[in-house]
């Protein structure tokens, strides 16, 4: 009996198996319809689309079998996997009729028009992915016909959408638990039923959109949303109370909107989970709250950029799991010494730009892992504690704009800083002597380093020939005194040298026609392209995280320098801006300067320069500002591209310069009939209002490139204006 049962049991088991084969082997395949859906879906790519897609799917082969395709074991098509297989065309609604379908993830392509809505809808989708494409339109606005839709998660971020965002479609996603619409331009409010139907919604991502209005008091009743981010909208209104019944929150952020009220640190603190906490670039004032040190598991606090005041809460060391606090540009106050920051998780801090005052805290010292500190903008007094070397991983540092003293300490406190890469103490350590003893070495990653406007007196010390990894070096304001340096071109990586108004005298060197990174594109290919920890600030608002987004540039106006301009000049190929006005310079100016084709900026006015302009300087297509005034020029103006849009201004208090632009030329009438002149004066006005406009346009175009890519070293017209 017992045997009979067994020899049963082995013949059902072998019959599994064969069916199982039978089910497996190749001669089972899915569905002509299912072929017929995916065909019509390539049949709507470009034909420029992925070829390997094109050799895979073959009418005719098993569609389980085809490349990106899956299938569940009856052979349904499961799933269409073609993320960055360079897709273009448009979407086939035709993937609606895959009725198996589960997972659809297309993104990374180049498709356009617009997103079938029988995918959105569709009774067997849960994920679906058509992120970073090109698709475009508003997202139709329907009710479901089935109320009870499988879709999980919806990525269609990264895509050109617009319109309003559809609040109808929602009540029938009863299972969404992700939505990430960022990086479209959907206009209108947040839709205040977004959860209200999916009891497990987690995830909401709506940044770098049109949205408006306020946020709606409705999303506190998604328990579940774990992350809701919205920053870079045009937001307005407080934050609702009723979001912080939304107590599952690990992320809230609302960046660059237009956010007011009061930080509400008694609601605040009901969402025990945060992480991080971002309102940066809004209109928020009030104080940051004692209870900030309830939120234990908050990792990044950002507030930067609002109206906020008072002094930081002690209970700020309760939260000891933050790694990143932004508190810059607000009105915080008081001493920030009696803060205990014992935050060993701390990576960057900035409380630039605030009215802090008191000693730079001593516990700060205690953050082992801090990379990043800006303190700048602040009333800081007081040394550095060479407790500082402790802190092994920091590799920026700015002071700017304090009160702080003993330049020497400073400079012998960082030197063991390994990672230290930019230093930036300008403003600070007034009258001191900027040190000058030999010895002084380490520093071996600067790549910046700031010490303007203090006024600082000395020599341009030694010891800076040792910090060979440096790329920007502002010594500029001081009372500096003595020559450049003949070593100065040891500084291999250097390619912006400010030097300017200070009391430096002597020739200019020729050692500084020789500094390499300015020389020659392959050279510049040699600086490091790591983004900094911090963007340093060119002026107080425009930022950079590149330092080869800043100009390539050498300032030594407003000195004492002698002599004349060597003619090896010529040879700083790279050279955006070049100032050498207020000096003692004579001499003519040599030809070779228009040989820096990528000059922006050339001013060499009030020095004792004679002789003519060389002509070829018209060949210089970027210039944008050039001034020569106030020096002993003679002869007439270049002509031709740039040369026809500079003002008088550009020329004066050069008696027997002449040109059209100078109404008072007297040499010019001596060489032409006032025939010409007028002919000339009319194709001048014409091309420089043409070009003008061209440039113009130029100017507007570059602003705004500059705005998007800070690696782009030709649109420094506006900024080369800084001083
Ligand atoms: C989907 O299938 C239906 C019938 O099975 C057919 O009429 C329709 O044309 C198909 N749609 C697409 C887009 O292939
Ligand atoms: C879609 O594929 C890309 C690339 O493989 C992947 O990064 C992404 O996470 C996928 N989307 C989903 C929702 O899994
Ligand atoms: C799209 O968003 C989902 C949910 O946030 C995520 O899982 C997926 O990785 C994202 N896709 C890409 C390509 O990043
Ligand atoms: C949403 O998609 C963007 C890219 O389009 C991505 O950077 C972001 O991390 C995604 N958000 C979430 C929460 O996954
Ligand atoms: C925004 O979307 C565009 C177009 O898909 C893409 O090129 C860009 O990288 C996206 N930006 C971010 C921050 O994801
Ligand atoms: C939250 O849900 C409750 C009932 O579930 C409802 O009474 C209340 O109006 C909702 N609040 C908001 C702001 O939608
Ligand atoms: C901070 O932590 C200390 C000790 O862990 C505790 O006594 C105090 O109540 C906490 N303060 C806050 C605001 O959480
Ligand atoms: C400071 O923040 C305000 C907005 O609160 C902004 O308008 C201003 O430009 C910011 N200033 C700096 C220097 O970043
Ligand atoms: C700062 O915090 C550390 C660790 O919690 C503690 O040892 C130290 O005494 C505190 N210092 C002050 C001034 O409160
Ligand atoms: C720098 O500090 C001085 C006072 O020491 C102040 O007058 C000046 O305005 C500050 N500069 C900026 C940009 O805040
Ligand atoms: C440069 O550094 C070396 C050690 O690397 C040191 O011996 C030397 O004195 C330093 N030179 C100057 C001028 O500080
Ligand atoms: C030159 O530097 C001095 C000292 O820092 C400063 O007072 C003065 O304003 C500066 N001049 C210019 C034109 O920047």
């Amino acid at each position: 009996m017992l045997q009979h049962q067994q020899k049963f049991t082995m013949a059902f088991l072998g019959l599994v198996v064969l069916l199982l084969l039978t089910f497996a082997s190749p001669t089972s395949s899915c569905t002509e319809k299912e072929q017929s859906s995916l065909l019509d879906f390539l049949a709507q790519l470009s034909p420029g689309s992925d070829s390997s897609l094109k050799m895979s799917w073959v009418h005719g082969a098993d569609c389980c079998t085809w490349e990106g395709v899956t299938c569940r074991d009856d052979n349904m098509v499961m799933g269409v996997s073609l993320a960055s297989k360079g897709l273009t065309g448009s979407i086939s609604p035709s993937l609606g009729n895959l009725t198996g379908l589960m997972n659809l993830n297309l993104s990374h392509n180049s498709l356009h028009g617009n997103l079938p809505i029988e995918l959105v809808l569709h009774n067997s989708i849960v994920i679906l992915d058509v992120s970073f494409n090109h698709l475009a339109g508003p997202l139709k606005e329907l009710q479901p016909l089935n109320p009870n839709l499988p879709l999980q998660v919806l990525n269609i971020s990264s895509n050109f959408f617009t319109g309003q965002f559809p609040s109808t479609i929602w009540s029938a996603m009863k299972n969404l638990i992700a939505l990430n619409a960022s990086n479209n331009s959907f206009t209108g409010q947040i839709p205040a039923s977004i959860c209200i139907s999916s009891p497990s919604f987690s995830v909401l991502d709506l940044c770098y959109n049109k949205f408006c209005g306020n946020i709606p008091p409705e999303l506190g009743n998604c328990t579940t949303l774990r992350l809701l981010k919205a920053g870079h909208n045009d937001l307005s209104g407080a934050l609702p109370h009723e979001l912080f019944s939304a107590t599952s929150l690990e992320h809230l952020s609302f960046p660059n909107n237009g956010l007011q009220g009061v930080f509400d640190g008694s609601q605040v603190v009901k969402l025990n989970n945060l992480m991080v906490l971002d309102l940066g670039s809004n209109g928020i004032s009030g104080k940051i709250p004692n209870s900030i040190g309830q939120l234990r598991k908050l990792e990044e606090l950002h507030l930067d950029n609002n109206l906020m005041y008072g002094e930081m809460p002690s209970t700020l060391d309760n939260c000891s799991n933050l790694r990143y606090i932004n508190l810059r540009n607000n009105s915080f106050a008081g001493d920030l010494s009696k803060v205990n920051f014992t935050l060993l998780d701390l990576r960057i801090a900035d409380f630039s730009l605030n009215y802090f005052t008191g000693r730079i805290p001593e516990s700060i010292y205690s953050c082992s892992n801090l990379i990043a500190l800006r303190l700048a903008y602040n009333n800081f007094h007081g040394q550095l504690s060479s407790r500082i070397g402790n802190l092994r991983f920091l590799s920026f540092l700015s002071l700017t704009n304090n009160s702080l003293s003993n330049v020497i300490n400073v400079i012998q406190v960082l030197k063991s800083c390994k990672n230290l890469n930019t230093l930036i103490m300008g403003s600070n350590f007034n009258g001191e002597t900027i040190p000058q003893n030999e010895g002084i070495d380490g520093f071996e990653s600067l790549r910046v380093l700031t010490i303007d406007a203090c006024p600082l007196v000395g020599k341009i010390p030694l010891w800076l020939s040792n910090l060979t990894k440096l790329e920007m070096l502002d010594l500029s304001n001081n009372h500096l005194t003595g020559q450049i340096p003949s070593w100065i071109n040891n500084l291999q990586l250097l390619f912006y040298l400010d030097i300017s108004n200070n009391s430096l005298a002597g020739d200019i060197p020729i050692a500084l026609m020789n500094m390499p990174m300015i020389q020659s594109k392959r050279n510049a290919a040699r600086l490091d392209p790591k983004f900094l920890e911090l963007p340093v600030y060119w002026t107080p608002t425009r930022q950079y995280r590149m330092l080869n987004a800043f100009p390539i540039l050498l300032y030594l106006g407003n000195n004492r320098f002698t002599g004349s301009i060597p003619p090896e000049i010529g040879q700083l190929k790279m050279l955006n801006a070049l100032n050498f006005s207020s000096n003692n310079l004579s001499g003519e100016i040599p030809w070779q300067i228009s040989n820096l084709k990528s000059l922006q900026l050339l001013d060499l006015s009030n020095n004792q320069l004679t002789g003519e302009l060389p002509s070829a300087l018209s060949d210089l297509h970027f210039l944008s500002i050039f001034n020569v005034s106030n020096n002993e020029l003679e002869g007439p103006i270049p002509t031709g591209a740039q040369f026809d849009t500079f003002l008088n201004s550009s020329y004066g208090g050069n008696p027997n310069l002449c040109g059209f632009v100078l109404s008072h030329c007297i040499s010019a009438s001596r060489h032409e009939t006032s025939t010409s002149r007028e002919h000339r004066l009319h194709l001048a006005v014409i091309f420089g209002l043409v070009f003008g406009g061209l440039a113009a346009l130029a100017l507007l175009a570059c602003f705004l490139i500059a705005k998007l890519v800070y690696d782009d070293h030709t649109e420094n017209l506006v900024l080369l204006q800084r001083r």
